[in-house]
């Protein structure tokens, strides 16, 4: 028995239950008289709702009723609408509210039946005529109208330092361009759903698509005016989410608003359409103005955004801060702005700001290497920064000059010719281009429980969620590390609103917060176990303290005699324990507020582009990471693999088109809205550089949920550039753009 299992590459431990099918998901939880319900959405983007007739559908045998605004129940939340936990400033969407239309396919009437196909064939009957009024759903055609919000929640813009206007007048090199992305929406495998079982004591029970069983109670809780007995929330498994389940999705209210009317358990999920209904990606427009000396030093820094949100609410985003992490700079400006148009706000996808800030202003730093002829590369080194000027604070640990170095070695990037068009396949041009990354490695306030039995087993638990990321297997190493334990004899609970507190799981923070959380219980329960010890006959503890000890192998042992020591399930059994039991929070150290928190990656991507047809592959790519300590080797990569796919989608197919004459995202299904497949996904190498952080968290690990899809954009499009001479500053990357 080996019990070191931080820093291996442990497989899932819920592997099997996913791969046999008995995971079940929000939508596969059923109960006896489950009834069925299925929204209606609306066909227009403003305007009113004049009438609305669903007697069609009532008049069917088994549709139980049709709510809408007129008859929807009375809360006082519609008159003082509540902020979830990760509510942008302003009023949340409130379902069913009043006649008043706010953006296209918004939830109209929820139709609840026997049957799925009686609720979604009753949804068809309901009649409802609009009085629409002009819409304006075009970022670029009303950026005259941007506003800087009262409020942020994030993504206020840092202070401008120095004379940028006049340093960029004087710059010897420069890039003065504009950067666009579209709108892009989450496309999990799993739909939003929600599944009410209305118990017999009129209690409920809801399985929730979340990433936060605590937030999506607490919504419920405050709309409904219940308890927290009244309304347990359930989420052991996500397919998938990265964002779209960190906010209550409407679907929620809804199965909620219907169950608590008919006293019925009511199970309501989305269609594949409906997701795109409730936030996206906003598309940004940023313009980037970068001066530098004739040898690459950076004089002058200048970056503004322009961002969509809804008109209820000021979704914004860390777009304009990365300047400031990555490059040192005396003279910078900033700005960040929002356009209100007829939309859904917004919401958080995979590294939100990072993903978007990083695609313009690496591309902007390719684009200055190429204005004073130096290598992309070195034009970063030679700007390196090791002060985070946000803050001027330095950082916790940035090894992100290892990275440029690790993973340009594994490239070979001292092979590229910098002229554009110069590298061939055949009859494909090849193009080499690379990017830096960066991405927060905060800390926030978790809880976690731990039970130990007198068989050594171990139960560890905290209402966090497992997004496809590793949470549960993560979790599992940590304490069985630390209790020095086999991993099968430990288990960790995520997912149900009864357990301690943990924060929404996105951020890239879980490990970080609920890992903490983790190892103080079960140092806890060792402090536990070690005074329990000292009074057993022979015991060599008698005077030890918790840090002369150490948990391996099933046993506590003297560090500095590892012969001496006692079995854990013999202490349990000597002491006649059936049972230690310890509940802790951990908070972050007061001294990270000195620090600047951040993982960095480099990224390496080489592009094959037919000649003739303009096809882009991404034949090969090489990351190299610095995330602090890495817990699980495979876990870990495919969190980095999955970020540099998700990248490449980002970079050449990933686009909602908003036909903006019907205020519609028209290619709301997985045919037309493109996503990587295995064909486009080619040679991806991962490399985690060593990086050692005592400030960070006390696990000192950073989280690699976001950082792997930080950057591979802007390194795509400067391969493109430099394959074929084009610089397209306008994504996706498609073929016609290229030719
Ligand atoms: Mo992440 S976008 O915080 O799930």
């Amino acid at each position: 028995m080996n019990t070191n299992y931080i820093g291996k590459g442990t497989s899932r431990v819920d592997g099997r239950e996913k791969v046999t099918g008995q995971a079940k998901y929000a939508a596969e939880f059923t109960a006896e008289g489950m009834t069925h319900a299925f929204v209606v959405s609306s066909r227009i983007a403003k305007g009113k709702i004049k009438s609305i007739d669903a007697s069609a559908a009532l008049e069917l045998e088994g549709v139980l009723d049709v709510f809408t605004h007129k008859n929807r129940p009375k809360l006082a939340w519609y008159d003082k609408s509540y902020q979830d936990e990760d509510s942008p400033p302003g009023s949340p969407f409130r379902p069913l509210y009043d006649s008043e239309i706010q953006f296209s396919m918004q939830p109209i009437a929820l139709v609840v039946a026997e049957t799925f196909e009686l609720a979604r064939y009753g949804a068809s009957l309901v009649q409802v005529e609009y009085e629409e009024e002009s819409h304006t759903t075009n970022l670029k055609a009303n950026r005259e109208k941007a506003y800087n919000p009262k409020k942020y929640k994030s993504g206020e813009p840092p202070k401008s330092r120095g004379n940028m206007e006049e340093a960029f007048a004087g710059a010897a090199a420069k890039v003065d361009q504009e950067y666009f992305h579209t709108s892009e929406h989450h496309n999990p495998m799993e739909m939003h759903a929600s599944t009410v079982v209305w118990e017999d004591d009129g209690t409920m029970t809801i399985y929730d698509k979340t990433q936060s069983v605590k937030n999506s109670q607490n919504y419920i809780k405050k709309i409904f005016d219940l308890s927290t007995k009244d309304a347990r929330v359930i989420s052991p498994f996500v397919g998938g989410a990265f964002g779209s389940g960190l906010r209550p999705q409407y679907q929620l209210f809804l199965a909620v608003m219907a169950a608590l009317a008919l006293e019925r358990s009511v199970k309501l999920v989305l269609t594949r359409q409906q997701m795109f209904s409730f936030g996206h990606r906003p598309a940004t427009i940023q313009h980037l103005q970068l001066g530098a000396s004739k040898d690459g030093n950076l004089l002058a820094a200048k970056h503004e955004a322009f961002a969509e949100t809804s008109r209820f609410e000021d979704y914004a985003e860390n777009v304009v801060v990365w300047q400031n992490t990555l490059y040192k700079c005396d003279n910078v400006a900033f700005d960040y702005k929002l356009v209100g148009l007829d939309v859904y706000t917004p919401l958080d996808m995979r590294a939100p700001g990072g993903v978007t800030g990083m695609y313009a202003l690496e591309s902007a730093m390719d684009e200055l290497a190429v204005a004073a002829g130096i290598d992309p590369v070195e034009l970063r080194l030679k700007n390196y920064t090791e002060k985070d000027q946000n803050e001027d604070a330095p950082f916790t640990s940035k090894e992100l000059k290892e990275c440029y170095r690790q993973a340009a070695e594994k490239f070979g990037w001292e092979k590229r010719n910098p002229e554009p068009r110069s590298m061939r396949d055949g009859h494909k041009l090849v193009g080499w281009g690379m990017a830096s990354a960066a991405w927060e490695a905060t800390q926030q306030e978790a809880s976690a429980k731990a039970q130990l039995t007198a068989d050594g087993k171990l139960i560890v638990s905290s209402a966090t969620a497992d997004i496809g990321t590793g949470t549960y297997t993560v979790m599992t190493q940590l304490a069985a590390e630390t209790l020095g334990l086999p991993l099968e004899d430990v288990t960790f609970k995520l997912g149900d609103s009864t357990l301690p507190y943990a924060p929404l799981e996105g951020g890239s923070w879980t490990v970080s917060s609920v890992g903490s959380a983790v190892k103080k219980v079960c140092d806890a329960i060792g402090e536990r176990l070690l005074k329990f010890s000292r009074k057993l006959p022979g015991s060599p503890f008698a005077l030890a303290g918790l840090e002369e000890v150490k948990f391996e192998n099933g046993m506590m042992k003297l560090k500095s005699d590892p012969s001496k020591g006692f079995y854990i399930k013999d202490i349990m059994q000597q002491r006649e324990l059936d049972v230690i039991e310890e509940e802790v929070t951990s908070k972050p150290a007061s001294e990270q507020k000195n620090y600047a928190p951040y993982a960095h990656a480099a990224v390496f991507v080489e592009v094959k582009v037919d000649e003739d047809f303009g096809t882009i592959t991404v034949s090969r790519v090489v990351s190299g990471v610095a995330a602090g300590r890495v817990i699980n080797t495979k876990t870990s990569r495919s969190q980095i693999l999955g970020g540099i796919v998700w990248g490449i989608g980002m970079a050449l197919e990933e686009e909602s088109f908003m036909d903006n004459t019907f205020g519609r995202f028209m290619n709301h299904n997985l045919a037309e809205y493109h996503v990587p497949v295995n064909a486009d996904v080619h040679d991806i190498e991962v490399i985690f550089v060593e990086e050692h952080d005592e400030i960070v968290n006390p696990i000192g690990a950073k989280g690699l949920g976001e950082i792997g899809i930080v950057g591979v954009a802007a390194a795509i499009a400067n391969a493109v550039y430099h394959a074929t001479g084009k610089r397209v500053r306008d994504l996706p990357i498609t073929l016609d753009k290229v030719m």
